[in-house]
């Protein structure tokens, strides 16, 4: 008897350890869900879980830093999570902050569709969601709580209507190549619709070639030579971002063009060596895209997680550069 209740201590007291244990990390998801989860760092900040697309471009890189330095300003943990523009690892990242049980997840989508499941995961985790820069084409808006970033239509349609202008006095068929975004993107789709529907206005502009460049300088490249070879009458070039149509000027060149004079250049972002193109007549246009979403997105963190309502869509204000414009702001740009 005596051996058998010496046995049984140890068991005992690992017992009531478990217990103890138990009952504190209960009490510790108890508050977790209070605060809408905590991602187990020890501290008591905010914890923001994003996923970023990647580092496709000049405007992506700004973005990046906007974000990491507007959480820092604002005191918030930043998990931070670079997709490399692949769609199945942004979900990973998101699931993930699920399991971390991080306060916010917010997240610029590779592209629009295919979201639902994962959306629908963080929801029934009590995890608030925020997309930032690029929308996503969900039917039931309740799977997040806002969207800041552009309209990008509006964009399209400004690149779209300034050509209008520019071209006015045409007697011919003006053609244009156009280099879209990445495939599926929301600003790929919504560019290309503003901007088709801004020419309309004109039958004379052509778009004689279409094809996407993924956003970056070398598809850009890659894709104006294919352009260059097979369209051996090009006037214009609408790129659907500045990194494109700077990949897009090599081509240009290399073909024994002169751009901003033989072809017409229109692009969107308006990061510096776009701006810089701008002013130096290699580029004709540009509709700006603002990358600076991070102190808004940081406002908006704290609002969710502290159950304040915020408005569905949150635009940012953006404008257009001439030339003229470009070298007047290029010394304060900022990115
Ligand atoms: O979603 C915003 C777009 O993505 C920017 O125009 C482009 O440069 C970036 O890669």
């Amino acid at each position: 008897m005596r051996k058998m209740r010496t046995s049984l201590r140890p068991w005992r007291a690992a017992a009531t350890a478990l217990a103890t244990v138990l009952l504190v990390g209960s009490v510790a998801a108890c508050g977790n869900s209070d605060t809408g989860g905590d991602a187990g760092s020890g501290s008591d900040k905010l914890v923001l879980g994003f996923s970023q697309v990647g580092a496709e471009s000049g405007w992506r890189t700004a973005n990046t830093t906007s974000i990491k330095e507007a959480a820092a300003e604002a005191g918030i943990e930043l998990k931070f999570d670079d997709a490399q523009q692949k769609q199945e690892n942004q979900i990973k990242a998101i699931r993930n902050y699920i399991q971390q049980k991080v306060d916010v997840i917010a997240f610029s989508p590779v592209v629009e569709s295919g979201w639902d499941t994962v959306l629908k995961e963080a929801k029934d985790a009590g995890i608030p969601v925020i997309l930032t820069d690029r929308a996503v084409d969900s039917a039931d808006k309740s799977l997040y709580k806002t969207f800041l970033g552009s309209d990008f239509v509006k964009e399209g349609r400004l690149s779209g209507e300034w050509l209008v202008e520019n071209k006015k006095s045409a007697t011919g068929p003006v053609n244009i190549v156009e280099l879209q975004g990445t495939t599926g993107s929301a600003p790929a789709n919504d560019r290309k619709k503003g901007f088709a529907e801004a020419i309309a206005a004109n039958p004379n502009l052509k778009i004689v070639a279409s094809q996407s460049g993924d956003f970056t300088r070398a598809g850009g490249k890659q894709v104006m030579e294919q352009f260059l070879r097979a369209n051996p009458k090009i006037d214009v070039l609408f790129a659907h971002n500045d990194d494109m149509g700077l990949g897009a000027l090599e081509a240009i060149t290399a073909a024994g063009k002169t751009p901003g004079k033989d072809i017409t250049i229109i692009t969107i972002d308006a990061v510096k060596d776009g701006m810089q193109a701008l002013a130096d007549g290699k580029f004709n246009f540009i509709a700006e895209c603002s990358p600076l979403l991070g102190p808004q997105l940081m406002d908006l963190a704290k609002k969710v997680h502290a159950g304040e309502e915020v408005p569905p869509r949150i635009e940012t204000e953006e404008t257009t550069f001439t030339p003229e414009q470009a070298k007047e702001a290029l010394p304060n740009r900022k990115y």
